[in-house]
């Protein structure tokens, strides 16, 4: 038995990286998937990639900085597939700059895709899991949540509070059948992280080497399905041992 048969996943930031590689591992537990991006020619691309493999899968432009993108993009959801299951709600930007430099725009940029983008998301599934009897959310927080580094304040900010946004929605929606964790990866082989700066990541991960996206939808099925029945409320850090250091 498949472990998301029939189930409907909604992933954000589904067209590259941590939520593509998902998408595929969900897909092939017998998921269908919709996958939201901002990035319609990558979305539509790996839309296609997935139809080919007789896969249910459906595309939709949306920003989740924008509470009517993603109320229309949980509509269309339940009008092709009936009901939400599962969301990984993972849509992220990074940026790297000393934060004497940092412009409040900027600042505001990252904690808006960052940190209100997955409440946005967050609410709007809880909204169709409350009148479903319940699902999975799975947050992208970063092993960033739990420590600082330098040049990274507004990610860092944003990720810590990605981490206890997810504790207090599990809280909240534990008696309703909805279970919320997150996931903090350390670094990991997507385009968000630049080439130059692969090999001194790879130097500062005690496992030295960067984290595959498919090892962390391996994690992420685990907190979206049955697996992690009695799990919620939870940050799964899945890093190659950085913050043991
Ligand atoms: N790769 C890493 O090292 C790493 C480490 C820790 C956490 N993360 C987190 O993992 C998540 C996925 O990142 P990734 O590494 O797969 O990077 P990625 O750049 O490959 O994927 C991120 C996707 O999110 C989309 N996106 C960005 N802003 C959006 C918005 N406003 N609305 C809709 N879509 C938007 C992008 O178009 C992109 O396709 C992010 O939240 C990131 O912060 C990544």
């Amino acid at each position: 038995m498949k472990k998301l048969q029939n189930k409907v996943a909604v992933i954000t930031g589904g067209a590259s990286g941590i939520g593509a590689a998902t998408a595929r591992l969900f897909v092939s537990e017998g998921a269908k998937v919709v996958l939201v991006d901002l990035n319609e020619e990558k979305g539509k691309s790996f839309e296609a990639e997935l139809k080919a493999l007789n896969a249910e899968a459906l595309f939709i432009k949306a920003n989740i900085t924008s509470e009517q993108d993603v109320a229309d993009l949980f509509k269309q959801t339940v009008e092709a597939f009936g009901k939400v299951d599962i969301v990984f709600n993972n849509a992220g930007i990074g940026r790297v700059q000393p934060s004497h430099e940092l412009e409040y725009s900027e600042w505001r940029n990252t904690v808006n895709v960052d940190l209100d983008g997955v409440f946005l998301v967050a609410r709007e599934a809880i909204r169709e899991m409350l009148k479903t009897g319940g699902g999975t959310i799975v947050n992208t927080a970063s092993m960033y949540g739990w420590v600082g580094s330098p040049g990274s304040a507004a990610y860092n900010a944003a990720k810590g509070g990605v981490i206890n946004l997810t504790r207090s929605l599990a809280l909240e929606y534990a008696e309703q059948n909805i279970r919320i964790n997150a996931l903090c990866p350390g670094f990991i082989d997507t385009p968000i992280i630049p080439e130059e700066s692969k090999q001194v990541l790879s130097a500062a991960t005690p496992m030295k080497r960067l984290g595959k996206a498919e090892e962390m939808a391996k994690a992420v099925l685990f907190m979206a399905s049955d697996d992690s029945s009695f799990m919620t409320g939870n940050a799964l850090t899945v890093d190659g041992g950085y913050t043991a250091q």
